[in-house]
């Protein structure tokens, strides 16, 4: 078996942080059982592009137990758990090309890897995948029955090829899944990132300004455990009733121009690019620390950055000073990569519990309907969505109720 990790030896210690995140995963292990007994992926290959962690482990290993033929990498050049890839590829023979650090020219040589092993199902994180095998794979598009997409950003430039007639299959954004982004976007992103931050920092949360950019999931989930931690949140947006949300919400809410000049942390969310510009750089306070939770290392510009500063200062693992020529330093943590996984382990899972038996479900359900569902975005079920939650709530020994059938007929009935 070919495959291109960092270090086998590390394989022992990473079996046992897999076995620690599987008992926070119970609505997985489940689906794993089920899939154990049912076969859904049997003689099919499955080309995999996520953050290689605890958790996805989990996932491939569901997904494996329900008989598929497994090529994996990372889905960031920095998130990679190396002793996670180690024990997949030692103990579950898994072909992982995944290495933490790697340049972006191997990156790209380990999404080639996946892609020439012919895969019929793609998972994605980020859509990485299914756009390099629409650009560099194209005589195998034939062969690809579909995909799932975990992410916003992900979702984004799904719903761009499909808008300019250039996607070939049916994906299902898992993103889309109400069981996905309201509760990881929200309480993943919000509790990893704050955790990668004071991971790599160690300051103080308390009384300072934590400026938080962008106002989406994510964006609601940072601002919270932000305000939580005692901060306090200034919040900005681009979209009128998002910002207005924020306002209501209790934060204060002003263009960049303004929050920069008072700002102490600053955390992008946005899924955007060129969000903390030069303009923005130059004016900051001394001691800023810039952080980026987005899916990509675009949001804060880091190329002005450079071009501001007079060098470059590692300071503690993922924290990298900059001075500027008057004496004023800013922070960057994780080199503008996502925080939570580059300074920290990701979500927690328990909150990637719910995401990854999307993911499980979705490749199920597309093996299944991929006929029918035809080249485009799509959801996964409401039925689907909602059997998650009740799994989640079942592993919480958490009841609820349910509509008396008078009540049916009540919200079936329009003369009152
Ligand atoms: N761990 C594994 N996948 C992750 C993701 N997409 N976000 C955060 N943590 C993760």
């Amino acid at each position: 078996m070919e495959y291109e990790i960092k270090n086998i030896a590390l394989a022992d210690a990473g079996a046992v942080r897999i076995e620690w995140d599987a008992r926070q995963m119970p609505v997985l292990q489940s689906i794993r059982a089920r899939f154990e007994q049912e076969q859904p992926f049997r003689g099919m290959r499955i080309g995999v592009c996520l953050h290689i962690s605890t958790k996805t482990a989990n996932l491939l290993l569901t997904v494996k137990a329900g008989g598929a033929d497994l090529t994996v990498c990372a889905s960031n050049p920095l998130s990679t758990q190396d002793d996670v890839a180690a024990s997949l590829v030692k103990h579950h023979d898994i072909p992982m090309f995944a290495i933490r650090g790697e340049d972006m020219e191997t990156f790209g040589w380990h999404l080639h890897r996946v892609l020439s092993e012919r895969p019929m199902l793609l998972m994605d994180d980020g859509a990485d995948l299914v756009t390099t095998a629409h650009t560099d794979f194209r005589a195998q598009l034939g062969d690809i029955i579909g995909a799932t997409e975990e992410t916003t950003t992900g979702v984004i430039r799904l719903n761009s090829m499909a808008r300019q007639g250039e996607l070939t299959f049916p994906v299902v954004a898992v993103n889309e899944s109400d069981t996905k982004h309201l509760f990881d976007n929200r309480y993943g992103t919000g509790q990893s990132a704050l955790d990668g931050i004071i991971r790599a920092t160690n300051v103080l949360i308390a009384g300072r300004t934590v400026v938080v950019c962008g106002y989406g999931w994510c964006g609601r989930g940072v601002a919270s455990r932000a305000r939580g931690l005692g901060a306090d949140v200034v919040v900005t947006e681009v979209n009128p009733i998002q910002a207005l949300e924020a306002v209501m919400e209790g934060y204060r809410v002003m263009p960049m121009a303004d929050a920069v000049r008072i700002g102490d942390l600053f955390v992008t969310v946005t899924g955007n690019r060129g969000v903390i510009r030069g303009e923005h750089l130059s004016v900051m306070k001394d001691g800023v620390i810039l952080a980026n939770a987005g899916h990509f290392d675009v949001e804060i510009d880091l190329v002005a950055l450079r071009a501001l500063a007079t060098g470059v200062r590692p300071m503690r693992p993922s924290v990298e000073e900059y001075p500027l020529p008057d004496g004023r330093r800013l922070y960057v943590l994780g080199q503008g990569r996502l925080v939570n996984l580059v300074a920290g382990e990701g979500h927690p899972a328990g909150v990637m519990d719910l995401s990854f038996a999307n993911q499980a479900l979705a490749a199920e359900y597309l093996t299944v309907h991929h006929n029918r569902l035809g080249p485009g975005v799509h959801r996964l079920p409401r039925e689907i969505d909602e059997h998650i939650a009740h799994l989640k709530l079942h592993s919480m020994g958490i009841g609820y109720d349910r509509l008396t059938d008078d009540q049916t007929a009540y919200l079936n009935s329009w003369k009152g």
